[in-house]
């Protein structure tokens, strides 16, 4: 079943040393890129998006957004595209070379032009988001795209320059040679927007003890803006392996693409795009890339069973919510601990982000103290920062 293909059958990169022909031919128009699609560019460029070559024409965004498939049948559940401003509708045609400009101003690479469209943007929030509200992050960023898309093979040049931790931008087929050289065959992948805290352990040493190696692949796109940022949550993720898990049985890379926030779509995506980097397996535990009370619990498990095991080609191993419970004296779910709610730690996000802003470090049960005194340091500098801004 998890035979390590790429999705597709082959990893399709579309990261090319601009050649020097180019440099002489360069589109007259420019689209600008903002850093949210930056990101995908990027994953398309390293392969993270295989078995897609560009941002999608109306074909197969309208089969992803209505069935969660591309127009020829792959399995693939959430759009990727490129919105410009809908006054430059009558500008740009089908077959017209656009330069992408990032908001650095670096020339990234071109579009080949091959569909434009304007897109249904309130049906689009329905099948993808479940909602249409605009509080939920990923309607809102939608709804404030500009509303004409763009679609077609790219080409692109090079890659956004990471602030910092530039090294763990692996691509697909550089973690794949990593896993090959490690003797690695199967390799399980977990995505996370988070530090990592002890439920997240629990269930990734769980998972190692039936594989051969972890991909600890942290999201470092956008995120909203009350998520810890990703440079914080890579110095705690570097203190947690350093400090709790055997480093030959782990690889720590990036994951570059932004948070949609869309749950179960967003769990086939993860679970399709860590294929690519080479994972045999893939985590989905609790309210996997859910947002407040959108999805249920358990939504992003169930998604897969719409799905031939066949067609995902990745081996899911799904947890349930895990705590600790103090009179077993470990961490636990419901299937291993007989003990009712009031023995387990009940400790919510928003309660933890308050103790760590005041200083003050969660309990051992809930997070490893290294991970903690990061996280502080991390709220502390932030603060300062924003007061610094006021
Ligand atoms: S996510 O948006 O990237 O999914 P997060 O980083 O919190 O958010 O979660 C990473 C993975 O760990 C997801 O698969 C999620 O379902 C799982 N997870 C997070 N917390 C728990 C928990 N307490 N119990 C079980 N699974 C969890």
């Amino acid at each position: 079943m998890s035979k390590n293909v790429p999705h597709g059958g082959v990893l399709i990169e579309r990261l090319q040393p601009r050649s020097g022909d180019s440099l002489h031919d360069l589109p007259e128009k420019v689209v600008m890129v903002d850093k949210w699609t930056l990101s995908d560019l990027d994953c398309l460029a390293i392969g993270a998006f295989s078995p897609l070559t560009g941002f999608m024409g109306e074909a197969d965004y309208r089969a992803v957004v209505s069935s969660m498939r591309l127009s020829d049948g792959t399995v693939w559940p959430l759009p990727v595209t490129l919105a410009v401003d809908s006054s430059k509708y009558g500008e740009v045609q089908p077959g017209d070379r656009l330069l992408l400009r990032g908001e650095d101003g670096e020339d990234y690479g071109i579009l080949h032009v091959e569909s434009r469209y304007i897109p249904d943007k309130r049906i689009e929030a329905l099948q993808v988001f479940r909602t249409t509200d605009e509080a939920h992050p990923g309607v809102k960023k939608l709804y404030e795209k500009p509303d004409l898309y763009l679609g077609g093979p790219v080409e692109v040049w090079q890659r956004p320059k990471a602030e910092q931790f530039g090294d763990y931008y692996l691509t697909p087929a550089q973690t794949r040679s990593i896993f090959a050289s490690k003797g690695w065959k199967s390799v399980v992948g977990f995505q996370t927007r988070n530090p990592v805290h002890r439920a997240h352990e629990y269930i990734q040493k769980a998972a190692m003890e039936i594989v051969d190696g972890l991909f600890l692949n942290p999201l470092m796109g956008e995120t909203k803006s009350d998520d810890v940022p990703a440079t914080v949550r890579m110095k705690s993720y570097l203190a947690l392996l350093e400090n709790y898990y055997p480093p030959n049985r782990v690889l720590l890379a990036a994951f570059p693409a932004a948070m949609r926030y869309a749950g179960p779509r967003e769990a086939v995506f993860h679970a399709i795009v860590r294929k690519n980097y080479g994972c045999t397996h893939f985590i989905v535990g609790r309210d996997h890339a859910g947002v407040g009370d959108y999805y249920g619990t358990y939504d992003a498990q169930y998604i897969f069973s719409e799905f031939e095991p066949d067609e995902l080609g990745i081996q899911l191993l799904f947890f349930e919510h895990s705590f600790y419970c103090r009179s077993c004296q470990g961490m636990a779910t419901t299937k291993t601990c007989p003990h009712d709610a009031s023995h387990h730690m009940a400790l919510s996000g928003t309660k933890v982000r308050a103790m760590l802003r005041n200083g003050q470090t969660p309990p051992p049960e809930y997070s490893r103290p290294e991970v903690a005194k990061i996280l502080i340091e991390g709220m502390q500098q932030q603060e300062e920062g924003n007061s610094l801004m006021r």
